[in-house]
């Protein structure tokens, strides 16, 4: 149908990327990117009015995306041939041809292109040997300056290996190492690697991308005070079972903060600035980071040697999910996270049955922290013991 779109407006349109690599991969891949020999906006707009779609514009970079009602969406770019003023910034662009178009992008395997327009429908256009590649299992920049032009493909070269299980080819190997060691990586914007470590996060395997990260030295280009070690990589594996764990405790997780707890442990207080600086992390984050490594032997120990829920409770309280991740990737034993595990289910759903005014109303005690101080009792009582009759409790206590 878009082929069909192209043809009215005597426009070519091909299907680009990702799209057409996975689909020699086998893969299912529903990230439709549409090149147009032409106008793509206005491409775009004819496409949105016929399929009665609702479309955005990028108007600087002369593309454009359909949203459908599903979900689903399209993004349709007009060829072309990007220029950098400076390495590591956003791109200038020219209008191109769909060869140009294609050489500027990052790897070959995401470099080919496959014609809609209805007489050459199907026709691919492999102009690099990226099927070649794809079958030898290569990743393989399309020239020298790739790197340089955009270094946040150091870490997607690193993201495409790991997940289709491939090579970084050895000329672009070393290519990437010289990027690496003239600092390209410190001139992108932390916003900008933030966005693909987070995609390395979401692969099937994150802990494997991390550790190539880190073999390959590109770790310590993002966060220098990092060192890799077994011990690291064992922790990063136990929170990767835990999230599964607590899947059902904690909706609110956020799994790239939960690595960087693990990433960042340690780090002393002027790194950490420098880090949350770049990488636009919470103080918040920061603050939690330092609170839970203070505690996080005594809870360990607390865990391992099975105390009772109360005690733990007065070291971690109700920890946010990546608190209990970090506690988590300390513990190696399946005992010692199910304990963990019930802990958390234990003191998340107890709740009072009787309330504060009680005790000023029927016992007449006046002073809130005092109140409070009694409450508390009565709720780590019941940690430990969920049955209990909250009242009778009560009144032994006072
Ligand atoms: N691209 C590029 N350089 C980048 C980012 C993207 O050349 N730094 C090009 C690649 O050709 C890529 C396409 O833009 O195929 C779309 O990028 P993106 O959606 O990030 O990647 P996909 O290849 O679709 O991979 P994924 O399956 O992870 O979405």
């Amino acid at each position: 149908l878009l082929g069909t779109y192209g043809d009215d407006n005597k426009t070519p349109v091909y299907v680009v990327g990702g799209f057409v690599r996975d689909l020699f991969l086998g893969i299912k891949n529903f990230d439709i990117d549409l090149v147009v020999e032409g106008n793509g906006i206005e491409f775009a707009r004819y496409a949105s009015k016929q399929l009665g779609v609702k479309m955005v514009e990028h108007e600087k970079f002369l593309t454009a995306s359909l949203f459908f009602k599903d979900g689903f969406r399209i993004d349709i770019a007009t060829a072309r041939t990007e220029y950098y003023d400076k390495p590591a910034e956003l791109p200038k662009v020219d209008v191109s041809t769909i060869k140009k178009d294609l050489y500027r992008r990052d790897f070959t395997i995401n470099a080919m292109a496959i014609k809609l327009n209805s007489g050459e429908f199907g026709t691919l256009y492999d102009f690099f040997g990226s099927r070649k590649d794809l079958e030898n299992k290569i990743i393989r920049v399309l020239h020298k300056l790739s790197f340089i032009e955009d270094p946040t493909r150091i870490i997607r070269a690193v993201r495409f290996e790991q997940r289709f299980d491939f090579k970084i080819e050895d000329e672009t190997l070393e290519i990437l190492k010289e990027t690496l060691e003239g600092n390209y990586l410190e001139k992108v914007t932390g916003q900008r690697i933030r966005q693909e470590l987070e995609k390395i996060i979401k692969e099937k395997d994150p802990v494997k991308g991390i550790k190539r990260l880190a073999e390959l030295k590109i770790l310590m280009h993002i966060f220098p005070k990092t060192y890799f070690t077994t011990t690291m990589e064992k922790k990063l594996k136990n929170m990767l079972v835990s999230f599964d764990l607590l899947k059902n405790i904690y909706t609110k997780r956020n799994i790239f903060y939960a690595f960087l707890r693990i990433l960042l442990e340690f780090y002393d207080m002027e790194s950490l600035k420098n880090v949350e600086e770049r990488y636009g992390i919470p103080k918040k984050f920061v603050d939690e980071l330092k609170k839970t490594e203070r505690r996080l032997i005594p809870v360990i120990e607390m865990i391992k040697t099975r105390i009772k829920f109360s005690d733990i409770y007065k070291v971690i309280g109700k920890p946010i999910f990546e608190t209990a991740t970090h506690i988590m990737a300390y513990l190696d034993d399946n005992n010692s996270r199910e304990y963990f595990k019930k802990y958390l289910e234990r003191v998340f759903s107890t709740k009072l049955n009787i309330k504060g005014n009680i005790l000023k109303d029927k016992f007449n005690i006046k002073s809130s922290p005092e109140i409070g101080k009694i409450m508390n009792s009565i709720f780590c009582y019941k940690l430990d013991n969920p049955n209990i009759n909250e009242m009778e409790k009560l009144k032994e206590l006072l």
